[in-house]
């Protein structure tokens, strides 16, 4: 049978309720038009999962994925050494200086924005998120953005985020997002290589721009695009985890206090829960490279693997009390690159982990701090409650925050 209306019905909790029902760290399902695919979970199934040697991407990304999330030719259906260098290109945008300027640059959004939300009676916090997240990433990326375009260019970048989960309207407007933040895109990859519009040499449009392949060919202008929306695009996501972030601090008041008064130790770990805690990535999913056997299942070449992204998060056998929001836990974590793995997990250089995981631990902790240290707000009553079941999700009513004013 096709589970993809299971998958859809039941959301995040489609892999681990069948895990716990079958008390296995595996089990064969059919989604996505009647294709087999293996589901995996855990620590263990993380080392399988990034082993290159029995793994590959190209072909793995379902047709619908590839039109609104991730877009045609980019570096996560990639393999081998043409990954490696690709893949070099995004990790060489992450040092640590880089990462500072970025952190100032949202900085400086949020406090722009808070001024203008002090003359508000309220305002939805999880699209006001978006709209700084989408300016801080233009501004990192080299990407001009009129103030006339910031609502329809968020709102593309946020419709391909969207479109994850979902069939009907919903893909489709992550498809008509992504064609016109391509076309933006490639227009403006253009103009940097014909000298029309000038960017510094250190920012990332640049630094794409002028990439070259293994062959030492620059890239066609629409897979520079498909690249450069891979920094845009994520940039933007990060709002989720900081609406999420907003909702913990409310939800558990005693973080807040602690938060406030305890040192970056704290907030450190309150970052990582938010992000192990709350749902984003739900699953990813890799071909099987050769045949082989694992824990007494054979894995045919070609077969489909899905491995439980947030399973692997709320599991008992990693986690105690795995459903309850508490920071601390990290104090005591070895940092295994297995057990932890919103972002994906095993190398960053060699293999599929999100390339802008130190990124997105450094604008959530940047973006937390200023909620809790320069503003003050009131959260009114709302419908606070997000869906298991939606992907991605957020909570329903958007944080809708009043009285807002900078300390
Ligand atoms: C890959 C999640 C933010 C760039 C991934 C993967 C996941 C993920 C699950 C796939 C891992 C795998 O398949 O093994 C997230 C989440 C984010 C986030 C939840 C938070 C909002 C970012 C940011 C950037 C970024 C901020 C860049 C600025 C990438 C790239 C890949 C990737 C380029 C592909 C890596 C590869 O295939 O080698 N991300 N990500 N992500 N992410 Fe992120």
């Amino acid at each position: 049978m096709d589970h993809s209306v299971a998958l859809l019905r039941e959301g995040y909790r489609f892999v681990p309720n069948r895990l716990q029902r079958f008390r296995s760290d595996i089990f064969q399902t059919r989604m996505m038009g009647g294709q087999k695919a293996l589901c995996i979970s855990g620590k263990q199934a993380a080392e399988l999962f990034y082993d290159n040697e029995r793994f590959k991407r190209q072909g793995a990304a379902p047709k619908r994925i590839k039109e609104s999330l991730f877009g045609v030719g980019g570096v996560q259906g990639m393999d081998g050494e043409a990954h490696r260098h690709r893949k070099h290109l995004f990790m060489s945008l992450m040092t640590k200086e880089s990462l500072k300027k970025i952190a100032a640059i949202c900085r400086e959004k949020w406090q722009q924005s808070a001024t203008e939300w002090e003359t508000m009676d309220s305002i939805e916090f999880f699209p006001e998120a978006e709209k700084i997240m989408c300016r801080t990433a233009c501004e990192w990326v080299g990407v001009p953005l009129w103030a006339k375009d910031l609502s329809i260019r968020t709102k593309d970048l946020s419709d391909m985020i969207d479109a994850f989960g979902a069939t009907g309207p919903r893909h489709w407007k992550g498809r008509v997002g992504r064609n016109r933040a391509e076309k933006w895109i490639r227009d403006i990859v253009e103009r940097v290589r014909n000298d029309e519009l000038y960017v510094e040499e250190t920012k990332p449009l640049y630094v794409v721009a002028w990439h070259r392949d293994l062959h030492g060919n620059l890239l066609d202008t629409q897979t520079a695009a498909v690249e450069i929306l891979n920094l845009l695009r994520p940039i933007v996501a990060i709002a989720r985890f900081v609406t999420f972030g907003a909702l913990a601090l409310y939800d558990f008041p005693q973080t807040r206090e602690k938060l406030t008064h305890e040192d970056g130790q704290y907030a450190k770990w309150f970052v990582q829960e938010v992000r192990r805690y709350y749902p984003f990535a739900p699953f990813t999913g890799a071909l099987t490279a050769i045949d082989f056997d694992w824990q007494g299942y054979h894995f045919k070449k070609d077969t489909l693997v899905i491995l439980d992204i947030y399973g692997t998060n709320h599991s008992p056998e990693l986690w105690s009390e795995p459903n309850r929001f508490k920071p601390e836990r990290f104090k005591d974590w070895q940092g295994s690159p297995f057990d932890f793995i919103p972002q994906g997990g095993g190398d960053y250089d060699r293999g599929h982990r999100c390339a802008g995981e130190w990124l997105t631990i450094e604008l959530i902790q940047t973006s937390l701090t200023f909620l809790t240290q320069d503003l003050s707000y009131e959260v009114p009553p709302q419908d606070l409650s997000y869906s298991m079941t939606r992907i991605p999700t957020h909570p329903k009513s958007n944080f809708i925050m009043e009285n807002i004013r900078v300390k």
